[in-house]
């Protein structure tokens, strides 16, 4: 590095930590020698907040938050607005990615054993974002104000006038009207324009978090725990290979397919067969005219069917949304329902493997489910795959405890 460089960069340093930073979280952080295909999903997560935001704001340029212009405003984006088909498309196909890149990262989670000890934490943290996230992704889906935004947002923001004593005022509340209206669309799209930036705040908190306890692995070893010593640094973890520009690079492979495949959706098939953009929200929301159908965007449904198999009782829906909720708050005391004696897939025994396929099939299932017109067949479906979707959580300090796991080995293998 020049005299210059090296003079410019230690002023920096007197003032702000950027070479200690970069060392501490990059080229001198030592991860795992066997992250693999499960570890793109995080950097992955971040490339698509990048872009929502990005986009976002480029959308809010030209949108109009009014019940009377919001759909034609839409509209004007999508053939007015230099490239604004780009744009709205980019923010609509990056609500998919987002979420799908979320569910295998999650689902990451669950194989490495990555919410146990030390990352306990780390987990909750992630939990909240997943929380966030999903807040996000609602407010957001009433703002084109189709046919689809308008009821969907009737029919959830209708839950919570199931809650029992305060039900009523509460759905007034949070509407600000007694039905979903120019009002609603106002606030809504406050908080799709604030929470992305409160989860921008969650994810540093998240990597932090990370660097602290260090990244798990497909083995499940704590490497700090292990040998120390390997070519960089003889404190370093044997086990362990310098961040940058090791897995930067591999991450940025990871970035490169991805943005093939997202390219690919958003220039040719920005519907997705009507997953990411539904027919129906192609015309404007329509108070006096019901959809036959409603139903929330596919990252939405799993916990939808959970609603719908839920039988009113006295005529309230409270109990489905009891459910609906739980089913995502019960991720928070996961770490705590784990008791195997290993963390990794690879080292637990089949009932914990089965358990976990089991668990992977209902949520897909009541993901289409979710999507399903109902039915009485559908309904006993969404029950017994509900069933089994608590159970995988229930049950887990019972099967997890009894599982017979295999030896793990002292350092990671590859
Ligand atoms: C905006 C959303 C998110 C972003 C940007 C994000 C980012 C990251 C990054 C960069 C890593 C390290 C690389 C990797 O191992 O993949 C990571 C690790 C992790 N994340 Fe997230 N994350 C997000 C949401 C979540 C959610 C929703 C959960 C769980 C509910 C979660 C749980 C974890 C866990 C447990 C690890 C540690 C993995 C390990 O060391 O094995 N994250 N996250």
């Amino acid at each position: 590095m020049s005299a210059e460089k090296t003079e410019n960069l230690s002023w920096i340093d007197k003032r702000f930590p950027l070479t200690e930073t970069w060392r501490a979280h990059l080229s001198e952080y030592y991860a795992p020698k066997n992250l693999n295909f499960w570890s793109f999903f995080g950097s992955l997560a971040i490339l698509t907040l990048v872009i929502q935001i990005v986009t976002g704001i480029w959308l809010a340029m030209s949108y109009k938050p009014d019940a009377d212009l919001a759909f034609a405003s839409v509209e004007y984006i999508m053939r007015d607005v230099d490239w604004g088909w780009v744009i709205r498309y980019m923010h609509s196909t990056g609500a998919s990615a987002f979420f799908i890149v979320i569910y295998m990262h999650m689902f990451r989670g669950l194989l490495w054993g990555s919410y146990r000890k030390p990352r306990e934490l780390l987990w909750i943290i992630g939990v909240v974002i997943y929380l966030v996230m999903m807040a996000t992704a609602f407010f957001g889906y009433l703002l084109p104000w189709g046919q689809m935004s308008y009821w969907g947002a009737q029919v959830i923001v209708n839950l919570f006038a199931a809650v029992p004593g305060i039900g009523e005022d509460l759905s007034v509340w949070v509407r600000g009207d007694y039905v979903i209206s120019d009002a609603t669309l106002n606030r809504f799209f406050a908080f799709h324009f604030l929470l992305p930036f409160l989860l921008v705040g969650l994810v540093f908190m998240h990597i932090v978090a990370l660097h602290h306890v260090g990244s798990n692995n497909p083995d499940g070893i704590e490497i700090k725990q292990g040998p120390k010593g390997n070519k960089w640094s003889d404190k370093a973890p044997a086990d362990g290979i310098p961040f940058h520009p090791y897995y930067t690079v591999k991450d940025l492979m990871g970035v490169v397919v991805f943005l093939a495949l997202f390219s690919v959706v958003m220039f040719f098939m920005p519907t997705f067969g009507g997953l990411f953009l539904e027919p129906p929200n192609f015309q404007p929301a329509n108070p006096m005219q019901t959809p036959a159908h409603i139903a929330p965007v596919w990252y939405f449904t799993p916990f939808y069917a959970m609603l719908r198999a839920v039988p009113p009782m006295w005529d309230s829906q409270f109990p489905g949304v009891v459910v609906m909720f739980a089913a995502i708050l019960i991720l928070f005391v996961l770490p705590w329902l784990d008791r195997s004696p290993v963390k990794s897939m690879r080292y637990k025994g089949p009932i914990f493997k089965w358990a976990t396929a089991i668990f992977a099939v209902s949520f897909v299932v009541l993901a289409w489910l979710g999507m399903q017109p109902v039915s009485d067949l559908y309904t006993l479906l969404a029950q017994i795959f509900t069933t089994l979707y608590f159970a995988y959580f229930l049950l887990m300090p019972i099967y997890s405890a009894l599982d017979k796991t295999k030896p793990v080995p002292e350092r990671v293998t590859s």
